[in-house]
């Protein structure tokens, strides 16, 4: 190794097209980093670096930030989370959907959906401490900002939950909710659309929200319904955000089932409305098949099904679900009974409608990838580069710099991740180094589990964790606590 001066950088990333994560057009030049961060950008020739890299023209971004994973689990046991780092992703949201991994002690099987993200009892963290603090002593190749569900708060607090929760119950829920604010959450989910949550009122989520506001929390939301009742469910949200004061992040915005396409033109225009007094913001994954638990629910409203994995007949994994009833000789529905506890892969949006959300300039991008499916549907590992390559490049539908502006600023600014998602000295290197002319997912429905083509490098923290196709092993991620965060969190008073 070369002698180090003080002021030198570890590393130079010559010739590259750098895209800032703001939306300004990229520009041609350096980039040096120093420990985890970024120490200058531009014409860099009078520097000199301690490793030197050529980029030779390729993109050089501020890393991926996936907002809306199941994660929690993935990041400890499989650290290395190829399926995100091989995107360029380099910090996931966790928590999403009203499932977390933590604050929750339960003795029985998770109640679904809390089964997408742990299938044992033992796999949940009874404080949100403890959950972090496993982060930090066994850290994943990425960052995570971690959310509170407001599922796993009702498994912890109520004996039922096909019902509103009692006074008591939401004391008892905003106490754990608030205890884990403080040791570092960002926010609380809700998955008001699941069985545990369906029964909670508005009014339950509001009190649950309203605390947050001190604490510069977060409310995301899997809306009650994505189907006919679209329009109510964001009019709900929005009633949410407006009574709590607390900014709301509407998850995987969609219209489901064939009489429902078309209904996002509405809904974009009510959220669109809505932002002008208030903090309101959306992802969207770029497919039109949707991923969860397997619920007999969605068989009129899907074209196709694919079973992602079932704990009683797990050989059915990766299989149609109507495939699965002729070979077990009964109907759907009563294969789905068979099959349940279980995943599936329902094909239920409309093209136009992805086209339309992806198109709406205040829409990030979450991949709600689920890690632990057996057959997983493509977006696991397909997202970033989808949007990248099929819909930037190929279908034209919005230009480069917007793309990684909505994969990084806008969702650093909406989930106060303090100096993350832009390229400028100062902010962390997470960074990712990528072919604009060749970017592509190669995960498809039949064979889900592929990397990227055209990520070059991506780097967490100053550390190469994805180079030439592999995991370098590196695991330089860290766990964001909301004190630690951004103008939403860090500034906001604690408690
Ligand atoms: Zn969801
Ligand atoms: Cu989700």
């Amino acid at each position: 190794m070369p002698p180090h001066t003080a002021a030198q950088p570890d590393l130079v990333i010559r010739e590259a097209l750098l895209i800032d994560g703001t939306g300004a057009s990229g520009l041609r030049g350096d980039l040096a980093v120093k420990d985890d961060r970024i120490v200058a950008m531009g014409d860099l020739a009078t520097i000199k670096g301690g490793r030197e890299i050529s980029a030779n023209g390729l993109a050089l971004a501020p890393g991926f930030i996936d907002t809306h994973t199941h994660d929690d689990r993935a990041l400890l046991s499989d650290p290395l989370l190829p399926c995100k780092i091989s995107q360029g992703v380099t910090t996931v949201i966790t928590g999403n959907c009203g499932i977390s991994l933590a604050p929750l002690s339960i003795t029985r099987y998770p109640p679904p959906p809390l089964d997408i993200i742990a299938r044992e009892p033992e796999q949940f963290f009874p404080t949100f401490d403890q959950y972090l603090s496993a982060l930090d002593r066994d850290p994943p190749a990425l960052n995570a900002a971690c959310q509170v569900g407001h599922t796993t708060l009702r498994a912890g607090a109520m004996d039922a939950f096909d019902r509103p929760a009692t006074a008591g119950e939401i004391g008892a829920m905003r106490r754990v909710l608030e205890t884990a604010l403080e040791q570092g959450a960002i926010g609380m989910s809700t998955g008001l659309y699941y069985p545990p949550a369906k029964d909670a009122p508005t009014e339950e989520v509001i009190e649950l929200a309203k605390p947050m506001r001190a604490y510069g929390g977060i409310h995301t939301t899997h809306m009650r319904d994505e189907a006919s009742h679209l329009i109510r469910s964001v009019n709900e949200t929005i009633a949410i955000g407006k009574a709590s004061g607390v900014p709301v992040v509407i998850s995987h915005h969609k219209a489901s089932g064939t009489q429902n396409h078309g209904l996002v033109k509405d809904s974009l225009k009510l959220i669109d409305e809505a932002r002008k007094s208030q903090a309101l913001g959306l992802d969207v994954y770029p497919y039109v098949a949707a991923s969860t638990m397997l619920d007999a629910r969605r068989i009129a409203a899907s074209s196709k099904i694919i079973v992602t994995w079932s704990k009683s007949m797990p050989e059915h994994a990766g299989q149609a679900l109507d495939a699965i009833a002729k070979k077990l000789g009964c109907t759907m529905e009563q294969a789905v009974e068979k099959l349940v506890p279980a995943g599936a892969i329902y094909f239920m949006m409309s093209e136009d409608d992805v086209r339309h959300v992806l198109s709406y300039p205040h829409t990030m991008i979450g991949s709600d990838g689920l890690p632990h499916d057996q057959h997983p549907h493509p977006r696991l590992w397909g997202t970033f580069p989808r949007v990248l390559g099929h819909y930037v490049r190929d279908v034209k539908l919005f230009p480069l710099e917007e793309a990684v502006r909505r994969m990084t600023a806008l969702p650093a600014a909406q989930f106060g991740l303090k100096d993350r998602g832009m390229l400028r000295p100062g902010a962390y290197a997470d960074l990712v180094l990528f072919d604009p002319a060749t970017i592509a997912d190669t995960a498809t429905f039949e064979k889900p589990k592929t990397p990227a083509a055209g990520i070059a490098r991506v780097m967490v923290n100053g550390r190469t964790v994805w180079c030439d196709g592999a995991a370098t092993g590196e695991r330089p991620g860290r766990a964001l606590r909301r004190g630690a965060l951004g103008p939403m969190g860090g500034n906001m008073p604690l408690h």
